[in-house]
């Protein structure tokens, strides 16, 4: 392997979506030029042939497109009927979105701490959160890691709770075997462009397999209307727009070989910062086949890393600096501790990633870490 000298300088993005863009653009645009022919821009043809594929894919009877991830959370509490003062148990280290979906449907977030090696809920806490009102847990499968889903729903069976997994960021993804999404009574997916299933634009989805409950987020997201014009409860209008959902459709026979490559890129990544011992890489999991949305470490020096790979041609993300029970609008839920949070929040570092990125791109940012440590 080239030293770092080697190396010419190189701009190396956070996340670079071109590329596939340029793999995909003749079918892309041959499919949206279809869509712009018939018209059918919202709803139609392309909407149910996506949903019907994405469930498939998963193994579940029912999948709605909707306009984000955001509002396949919240449209799932709202067809939940969670009640003010209901408790709703989920992480303070995720994306605002989980905890946000949770206040917008009326319910009280219940904040539990995270497994300081996995960064989702740790079960292990749960027990001891449980209170009379408590209706539900919201583990979210943060960077492609799946929650530790066995315990969590031994735990939600035993208290008679329901369990809504935020997969928004694990397109894909297995836990011993079994996609998550697929676990709790109803899953939320993003296809916000970044996602390892991205569309061009917001887009999201529901999965369940409760017939019933898909019924009332379909009248929810449309209107309150299944047939047009008779709307029988109050909804909202959260559809998934006909054009995202024929780029998702092409992009998701695509999905299993871009989580393959995500896992070879985290690999080589992992093998390049053995020794360093400043870094401390993702571990894995023998339970879990993970989808690296993210490639996060963990280091000390965190931000004067991160001030150094920048000059360095490198950008990087810091996937969560705050977590959530220090942002404004929960600071005043009761004062509990969070602590693995509050230290992955100091010490977590997001690196380039993406499919198609390289062994070159990989060798220079991790030759830039072990320069600056060095
Ligand atoms: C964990 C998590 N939950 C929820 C969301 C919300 O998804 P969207 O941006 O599509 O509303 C995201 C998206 O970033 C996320 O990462």
């Amino acid at each position: 392997m080239p030293s770092i000298l080697e190396f010419s300088y190189m701009q190396i993005p956070l996340v670079d979506l071109k590329q596939q863009y340029q793999d995909l653009k003749e079918e892309i645009l041959s499919s949206l030029s279809e869509l712009m022919e018939s018209s059918s821009f919202v709803k139609g043809p392309k909407v149910d042939e996506f949903e019907k594929a994405f469930a498939h894919y998963h193994g579940v009877s029912e999948c709605i497109g909707v306009n984000s991830g955001t509002d396949a959370l919240f449209l799932i509490l709202k067809a939940l009927d969670v009640h003010p003062g209901d408790e709703i148990i989920t992480v303070p280290f995720t994306f605002f979105a989980t905890a946000e979906a949770v206040v917008n449907a009326g319910g009280k977030v219940v904040f539990c701490d995270v497994d300081p090696e996995r960064y989702t809920l740790d079960p292990s806490q749960l027990e001891n959160l449980i209170t009379p009102r408590t209706v539900g847990i919201l583990p979210v499968h943060l960077y492609g890691m799946p929650a530790d889903m066995d315990p969590m729903m031994k735990i939600a069976e035993k208290h008679h709770l329901w369990v809504v997994e935020d997969a928004c960021q694990a397109h894909g993804a297995l836990y011993k075997g079994k996609k998550v999404g697929t676990f709790g009574t109803a899953s939320a997916f993003s296809f916000y462009p970044s996602k390892n299933l991205g569309a061009y634009g917001d887009g999201g989805a529901v999965l369940t397999n409760d017939k019933k409950l898909s019924e009332k987020i379909r009248k929810l997201q449309d209107h309150g209307q299944l047939k047009r014009y008779h709307s029988e409860v109050i909804g909202y209008n959260s559809r998934l727009d006909a054009m995202q959902a024929a780029v998702l459709k092409i992009k998701l026979q695509r999905l299993d070989e871009w989580n393959d490559k995500r896992r070879k890129a985290a690999s080589f990544y992992t093998e390049k910062l053995t020794g360093v011992k400043q870094v401390k890489a993702p571990k894995r999991f023998s339970d879990s086949k993970e989808v690296f949305h993210l490639y996060v470490i963990q280091t000390e020096r965190r931000d004067e890393l991160a001030h150094y790979l920048e000059k360095k041609g490198v950008s990087t993300g810091i996937h969560y600096g705050i977590p959530l029970h220090h942002q404004p609008p929960f600071k005043n839920s009761k004062i509990h501790s969070f602590p693995v949070s509050e230290m992955l929040s100091q010490k977590v570092l997001s690196l380039p990633f993406f499919p198609e990125i390289t062994e070159d791109q990989i060798s220079y940012v991790t030759e830039e870490i072990k320069e600056f440590f060095s």
